[in-house]
Parts: C-alpha cells; sequence; structure tokens
C-alpha cells in the first residue's frame, strides 16, 4: 500500500484504455490503487484487462511475480461501465484521443461526477494542459502526468503543471509517479513539453531524409540504433507510437510554435494514416508486422 504521506491517492480512474491508458493502469495497480477503467469502445475495458493480466502472468512464468501478486494484482482492477462510475476516484488519468475539444469535454463532464479534492490529470503528448485546464471548473486541480510508451518499460514520467496548477496538486503526483516506480521530470507547459519538443528532430529530420530519397527507414533507424546509441529508431518508434498518434502530436506542436518550419509535419505520415497504415496496430505503418516482428514492405 502506499505510505509516503504526499500522495493519498488510494483509487484512481483511468478514461481511455488503449496503449497508454492500460499501461498506467498495470503501474497504478502494482503500486496499491484500486483502478476503475472505462473506455468509449465497447469491450476495450476487457481487452485491457486481458492484456494486462497476461503481462502479470508472464511475469509469474518468469518467477518475477507470485500466484498471490498476481492476484491481488487483478483484483484491483475493476470496469467503470459509464463516466459516472469513477465517482469516488481521489485521481483521474485520461489517455483518450489527442485532441483538444475532447479532454476538455471530458474533464468538464468528469468535474460534474468528480469531488472538488480529486485531481484530474492528462497523458497528453503535446496539447497545453493550461489550455485543457481553461475549460474546467476548477482549473488548479488539472495536472499534465506523460508517460512513455511502453509505459511500464520507459521508467520516466513528466509531470506538467498548468498555469494554475498548485504545488500541492503538483507534489502528490510527482510523490505518485514515484510510487508508481518512474522517475518524474517536471517540465514547462510548453508545446511538447521536454521530451517531445527534445526529441521532434530526430524524426521530422528522419521523416526529411526519407523524403528526400537520402535512405530507407531500415538505414535510418539503423544508423541511429548502432552508430547514435538509440535503442530504437525513429521509424519504428513511429509505428510503436502509432500514426494516428504521431500526426496528431507533429501537427499540434507545429501549430502551438506558429508554423515553425523546423517543426513542419510530414507528408509521408499523413499519406500512410490515409490508407490506413497505423504501424504496429494494424499490423503495417513504415514496417510490416507479422508475429509481432518488423518486416520491410515490398
Ligand atoms: P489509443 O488509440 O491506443 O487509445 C485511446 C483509447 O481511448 C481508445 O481505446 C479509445 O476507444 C478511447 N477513447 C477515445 N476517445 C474517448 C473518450 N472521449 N472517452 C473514453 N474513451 C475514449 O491511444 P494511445 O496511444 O493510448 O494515446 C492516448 C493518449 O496518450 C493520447 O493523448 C496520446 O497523445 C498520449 N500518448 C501516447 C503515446 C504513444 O506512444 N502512443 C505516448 C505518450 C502519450
Amino acid at each position: 500500500m502506499l505510505t509516503t504521506p504526499s500522495h493519498p491517492f488510494h483509487t484512481l480512474g483511468i478514461v481511455g484504455t488503449g496503449a497508454m491508458g492500460r499501461g498506467i493502469a498495470q503501474l497504478a495497480a502494482q503500486a496499491g490503487l484500486e483502478v476503475s477503467l472505462h473506455d468509449a469502445r465497447t469491450g476495450a475495458v476487457d481487452e485491457a484487462r486481458d492484456f494486462i493480466a497476461g503481462v502479470w502472468s508472464r511475469g509469474v512464468a518468469k518467477g518475477r511475480l507470485s500466484e498471490d501478486d498476481l492476484a491481488r494484482y487483478r483484483a484491483r482492477l475493476h470496469e467503470a461501465t459509464e463516466l459516472a462510475d469513477l465517482a469516488g476516484c481521489d485521481i483521474v488519468v485520461e489517455a483518450i484521443v489527442e485532441k483538444l475539444e475532447a479532454k476538455q469535454e471530458l474533464f468538464t463532464r468528469l468535474e460534474g461526477i468528480l469531488d472538488d479534492q480529486a485531481v484530474l490529470a492528462t497523458n497528453t503528448s503535446s496539447l497545453s494542459v493550461t489550455a485543457i485546464a481553461s475549460a474546467c471548473r476548477l482549473p488548479q486541480r488539472v495536472i499534465g502526468f506523460h508517460f512513455f510508451n511502453p509505459v511500464p518499460l520507459m521508467k520516466i514520467v513528466e509531470v506538467i503543471p498548468g498555469l494554475r496548477t498548485t504545488s500541492e496538486v503538483v507534489e502528490r503526483v510527482e510523490a505518485l509517479g514515484q510510487a508508481m516506480g518512474h522517475f518524474t521530470a517536471r517540465a514547462t507547459d510548453t508545446p511538447g513539453f521536454l521530451v517531445n519538443h527534445a526529441g521532434r528532430a530526430f524524426g521530422t529530420e528522419a521523416l526529411r531524409l526519407l523524403g528526400e530519397g537520402v535512405a530507407d527507414p531500415t538505414t535510418i533507424d539503423r544508423l541511429l540504433v548502432d552508430q547514435g546509441g538509440f535503442r530504437m529508431g525513429p521509424f519504428s518508434l513511429l509505428d510503436l507510437t502509432g500514426l494516428d498518434v504521431s500526426q496528431a502530436v507533429m501537427e499540434s506542436i507545429y501549430h502551438q510554435y506558429y508554423e515553425e518550419a523546423r517543426f513542419r509535419p510530414s507528408p509521408l505520415t499523413r499519406s500512410r494514416l490515409a490508407a490506413g497504415l497505423l504501424g504496429r496496430k494494424s499490423g503495417e505503418g513504415f514496417y510490416r508486422y507479422v508475429d509481432g516482428q518488423a518486416q520491410v514492405p515490398d
């Protein structure tokens, strides 16, 4: 159970149980919180719970977790069929679609459901936390809590106060991130925050190299992994993140920086998106995936 006095969160809600929401839910349950999961799509919560249970079962098979741990963790995952079922949560983390209006609308609805003390956290990659909070009655309880994909393995989380977030909320959320086993990096509420701003150059330049016919994705990825020391090349990362999510993030950062040329998104991702090539989640992006292994498309 949680013991640090500065993070008295016992119940955590997740809205959006896709790639990110399920990872956050997994860590929160492991940290001792009761976790309620909600998704707009029927069946999504069951898929997420099965996915997380699969991760834990593999942990048991490898001797990293006991059967008791598995049973305790599983019992902490609950389905919130309706958004209203999140009433009583101390904190809700949203990981829905990367659209400002959707996140604003969700937080406005949650304010009608939750106690005034509850914290509203957004896993947005690029949108302004202050802008999301501006739709809220109590913007001082809104904060950015930005994990990376895959959540359990990427052991860093950005904590981003909006302009009106209280220091108490910031400290509690930082303590929660640490209790979930992550290093917390406090970032200012600027487009892309810290990591997605710093990392932008590699993604956009790699797309330019491809667009100009300088090299193919495999060569560029290989170069950055072997020579640059990256764990993953930019095209593998785009496919992992999902081209739908990546495109929204690239567009968002570009527009928030007043169309600064160095942040301009590439038509290459947009055309793949139009063709339904979203990356790993659809089976093909810059690579084709067979049994989870990347192949170079014909
Ligand atoms: P995803 O597409 O895997 O999952 C999103 C889920 O939200 C889906 O299950 C969808 O049904 C649900 N959803 C959408 N609108 C909803 C609504 N209004 N109410 C309830 N459920 C709703 O997306 P992913 O990749 O998990 O991204 C989610 C958020 O996390 C986005 O804001 C994204 O920018 C951010 N993020 C994504 C990262 C990545 O690498 N994929 C990394 C860090 C942040």
